[in-house]
């Protein structure tokens, strides 16, 4: 029931969205539950017409003479006369009845079954489609280090497997359990009408069809909680394989992988097989349970001596009433199935996102004046990665940031697009702080150059053209020229149409680097942002890089973080950082002038002897 109750709760927000088809499906299933009642009247009538009522039973019915008995009676009456009677001659009506009445009732329970079905179904699919869109566009708007936290196989399961199974329980949800608990009421009311002792009979045995249903449900969610990690372990070691694949095979690691990827296939079997036998055996203990109920159904009859149309009508009533308990089983092993992918998604989508744009943020189209860190201190969870840090990038101006690895240079980046927002302190453009602007704007403010560029699986020009979305062909040739790009590109089979690979695997480090300065001369943004940009690449295709750096560095306000020192030389300002602090600060010939560890840096890399002469 908890399970149930937290299917409907998380499903809620998006049921209210399809409600006109969940309305319409409640209305068929709700008619088909009647119809059921309705099919056992009309054989009840038909078998009573066939015999000629005991004394017995004419004694009873003789003291019976409630209103509610009478007017069942009546109807019993009504129907009567429209079905062949033993010693009566046969009219039209008795024919007509006799042949289309029970057609008719099962043609239109039926087609209510159908509809019943059709509206639930589609209603469930569409309810999935809106999760997973849901959980899609929740995954977007969470922060990095949601991310950082997360699997991708984990992620991809949530959206793939959970949904599905999410999509089954509610399946079940809407056409099993709001038809059939109406199916069982319509039944059980229309059996007591007819004989109530039989009936109890019946009632007494069901006990013995909820235990098993319950524990069977029990296993069935070990088996999917089961399921759900191996399939999270083994969609984890796909992608990593698949991604990693040069890795794997330089060190040999084939054989192991394909081995833990077996182990992980083997345990998601036994769990698939504990699964099927819990959902396969509801039905055949229930079938136990209303054969038994059908013997003592019969030993009734006998002791009780109730008339055949009686035990007839019951012994049928029995057979639909123990189906939809039988669906009613099954449903519930479904939905423990299912309660634990809800559980699942409802932790994903209510999880909080640390960046949040404000409901009333602030639009920035230009940048005017300056960016400044205001005693910006910042930590990814445990340790202070960025300590305190103070600092001017007025417009138009080359700042560059120096340290040793570790010291927290691409962290002051990722704050600057906000992929995190500081502890303390605030970061601004303008005068306005980063968490009062609209995201899209603050990150349009920049291009980004790093030594990890991502090629997408699409044409060179899409490639290109992800720097500004709907970007014409000539301006996507015009970027490509200034980045240097073009005349490797026009020797491509297929020039600005060749696609090239996950990952741009047929493109070299210089080339793909040159791709990703296009992007950022597509974009045209004011502030450039060049992480090691250069550093991944050999000395030849570094100076070709640089040139097309070079270029796009013009008329546009600079950030840069290079290891190379050299790179830095032009820079207006240099911050050296250790530790998330602003150890040395100065350009470039100062800080070489200086004992520090911008000069020992330079040491080691053979600048500050060669220099020096330019520091002083
Ligand atoms: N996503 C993350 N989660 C947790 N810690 C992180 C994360 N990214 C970076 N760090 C830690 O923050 C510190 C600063 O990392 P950062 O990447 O900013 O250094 P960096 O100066 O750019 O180094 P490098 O020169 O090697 O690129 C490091 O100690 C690193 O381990
Ligand atoms: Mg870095």
């Amino acid at each position: 029931m908890e399970e149930l109750k937290k299917i409907i709760i998380f499903s809620m927000p998006f049921l209210k969205r399809r409600m006109p088809l969940i309305f319409a499906g409640l209305i068929s299933g709700f008619l088909f539950g009647a119809f059921n009642g309705a099919y056992l009247f009309i054989l009840k009538a038909a078998i009573d017409n066939f015999s000629a009522p005991t004394s017995h039973q004419q004694a009873i019915s003789s003291t019976e003479k409630t209103s509610k008995k009478h007017f069942y009676q009546k109807v019993m009456d009504q129907l009567g006369r429209w079905l062949p009677k033993a010693n009566e001659p046969l009219d039209w009506k008795r024919i007509c009845g006799g042949i289309l009445i029970l057609p008719l009732i099962a043609i239109f329970r039926g087609l209510l079954r159908l509809l019943n079905s059709y509206f639930m179904t589609l209603a469930a699919a569409k309810i999935v489609a809106d999760l997973q869109s849901a959980i899609l566009s929740k995954l977007h708007s969470l922060s990095m280090d949601f991310f950082h936290k997360s699997t991708t196989g984990d992620l991809a399961i949530r959206i793939l497997n959970d949904t599905k199974a999410f999509y089954d329980s509610v399946s079940v949800l809407f056409t099993d359990i709001a038809k059939d608990p109406i199916t069982i009421i319509a039944i059980l009311f229309s059996c007591a009408l007819i004989d109530w002792r039989l009936t109890i009979v019946a009632i007494l045995l069901v006990p013995g069809c909820i235990v098993p249903a319950i524990t069977l449900a029990k296993k069935a969610r070990e088996a999917s909680m089961g399921i759900i990690s191996y399939s999270v372990a083994q969609s984890n070691l796909l992608f990593e394989s698949l991604s990693g694949i040069q890795v794997i095979k330089a060190f040999c690691l084939e054989k192991k992988n394909v081995e833990t990827f077996r182990h992980q296939a083997n345990e998601l079997a036994k769990h698939a097989a504990k699964m099927s036998i819990a959902g396969t055996m509801v039905s055949p203990m229930i079938d136990v349970v209303a054969s038994f109920a059908l013997s003592l159904l019969i030993l009734c009859v006998i002791w009780q001596n109730i008339s055949i149309a009686n035990m007839a009508a019951i012994a049928n009533g029995a057979i639909l009433f123990f189906a939809p308990i039988k669906r009613l089983a099954d449903a519930n092993v479904k939905i423990q199935e299912g309660a634990y992918s809800a559980k699942r998604l409802t932790d994903l989508l209510d999880t909080p996102s640390t960046v949040q744009e404000k409901p009333n943020a602030k639009a920035i189209k230009t940048f005017k004046k300056q960016i400044e860190f205001q005693n910006v201190t910042f930590n990814y969870g445990h340790e202070t990665v960025i300590k305190n840090l103070s600092f001017i990038i007025p417009k138009g101006k080359k700042m560059g940031i120096a340290g040793r690895s570790g010291a927290g240079k691409t962290t002051l980046t990722s704050l600057l697009f906000r992929f995190y927002d500081p502890v303390s302190g605030s970061i601004l453009i303008d005068g306005e702080d980063l968490r009062d602007l609209k995201i899209e704007d603050l990150r349009n403010m920049f291009s980004l150059v790093s030594q990890d560029v991502v090629i997408f699986n699409r044409s060179i020009a899409e490639n290109i053209a992800i720097g500004k979305a709907g970007a014409s062909r000539e301006e996507i040739e015009q970027a490509a020229k200034q980045a240097g790009a073009h005349e490797f590109i026009e020797k491509l089979p297929q020039g600005y149409d060749t696609i090239i690979g996950e990952r741009g695997v047929k493109l070299s480090g210089g080339q793909r680097q040159r791709l990703s300065i296009a992007r950022a001369f597509i974009r045209n943004s004011p502030i450039l942002i060049l992480d090691e940009a250069t550093s991944s690449l050999d000395s030849h295709s570094e100076s070709v890089v640089q040139q097309a750096i070079y270029q796009l560095e013009i008329g546009r306000t600079v950030l840069i973080i290079a290891h190379r020192l050299s790179t830095l030389a032009d820079c207006d300002e240099i911050l050296v950082l250790d530790k998330g602090e602003i150890v040395q600060r100065g350009n470039f010939g100062e800080l070489l002038a200086q004992e520090g560890l911008f000069r020992s840096m330079a040491l080691h890399q053979g600048i500050a002897t060669t220099l020096e002469g330019v520091a002083s």
